[in-house]
């Protein structure tokens, strides 16, 4: 906390795209895990959380980044999915989200859903950067396992080179043909006004540092004032999914973006019938770098603090719906935070 009393939130960053331009494989390098084995046919079908600490950024990061310039607790990556019939889904993604990654795949360019991932983000104001990934399928690339880009290409031939920075230009034509002018990372000075096309690999790893690096830059230069909040406040979020929990009965998956739940609050949560009034049983919080959908050992606590994924147990919450939002009562009247729940 600063001196104001205040604590800079943990940004969340949505991750968008078109199917299969390699979303999850980004957020599985990122996180060591292996989250897409799970998924049938390799196709994400729900929004997922992932809390990354600075300390795993800046492992990643390495050289590119020093801990000591940034005062944010991390990232919390929101994976959304790419097929064409979950449009909702991607919109929910973005709404969420304070900055985003727009995931293109180099070889196949602009795809429906990447437009459409565009115009999300056109309509929330959310500032983004374009991962441009699979640069490892450029015809004879020479991986270099985990570097930033800028050693990644000074090993390529000149032919590989020149190949992905046609590629890349293909792209940054794109990005302007819909209004966006683009440019590769390095080269943009005020990313508030510029789109930095990152290239990167999920698949050997290069230019994830690079990746990294920037949206920490982004984060701590562009939303740093939004990103203060009262974290002793009553929290809010949205509803993932409706989910069974051993042991605890119904519960729900969040997103916490403002303020804290304690495990003595009373929640209001958006439903197929009349908003929920419940008292919380348990709050579930998954570990550091798990994916909210595919943990497996949650840790029960006493509060959480936003922003978040989290698992919330409590009575009555069958009825409870994906992607209506979740108040924290505290000291506030019902009827108002019951108003606000059936309004959004
Ligand atoms: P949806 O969630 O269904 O929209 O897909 P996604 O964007 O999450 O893509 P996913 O991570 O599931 O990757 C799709 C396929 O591309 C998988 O077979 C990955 O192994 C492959 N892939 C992803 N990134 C890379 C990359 O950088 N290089 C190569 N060669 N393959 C990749
Ligand atoms: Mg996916």
């Amino acid at each position: 906390a600063d001196s104001t009393g205040e604590t800079l939130r943990t940004p969340i960053v949505a991750v968008l795209g078109h199917v299969d331009h390699g979303k999850t494989s980004l957020l599985d390098r990122i996180r060591g895990s292996t989250v897409i084995d799970g998924e049938a046919g390799a196709i994400t079908q729900h929004i997922g959380a992932t809390a990354v600490p600075l300390e795993t950024v800046s492992e990643i990061a390495g050289s590119l980044v020093d801990p000591t310039d940034f005062d944010l607790p991390g990232l919390l990556f929101i994976d959304t999915p790419g097929h064409h019939s979950f449009s909702t889904l991607r919109s929910r993604g973005g709404a969420l989200a304070d900055i985003a990654i727009l995931v293109i795949d180099v070889n196949d360019g602009f795809q429906p859903q990447t437009i459409e991932a565009i115009d999300i983000l056109q309509r929330t104001e959310t500032p983004f950067v374009v991962a441009a990934n699979k640069v490892d399928t450029t015809p004879g690339w020479n991986p270099q396992e985990n570097t930033p880009i800028q050693g990644s290409y000074d090993a390529q031939s000149d032919r590989a080179r020149s190949t992905l920075d046609e590629r890349l230009y293909d792209l940054i034509g794109d990005l302007s043909d819909h209004d966006f002018s683009a440019d590769m990372y390095w080269r943009v000075q005020n990313f508030a006004n510029n789109v930095g096309v990152v290239p990167v690999s999920a698949e050997t790893g290069e230019g994830v540092p690079d990746l990294l690096t920037v949206l920490m830059g982004l984060s701590q230069r562009y939303l740093k004032d939004a990103m203060a909040i009262d974290v002793d406040g009553p929290g809010a979020g949205t509803v993932l999914e409706v989910k069974e929990q051993k042991g605890f009965g119904t519960a729900i998956d969040v997103v916490l973006y403002d303020g804290t739940v304690t495990a003595d609050d009373t929640i209001v949560v958006g439903g197929t019938g009349d908003p929920i009034v419940t008292d919380v049983r348990a709050l579930l919080q998954p570990r550091p770098l798990a994916e909210i959908r595919t943990e497996k050992r949650f840790e029960e606590v006493e509060s959480v603090t936003a922003a978040a994924g989290l698992k919330i147990a409590a009575p009555d919450l069958d009825s409870a719906m994906a992607g209506a939002p979740v108040r924290v009562l505290r000291n506030r009247q019902r009827e108002d935070i019951v108003e606000e729940v059936e309004a959004e």
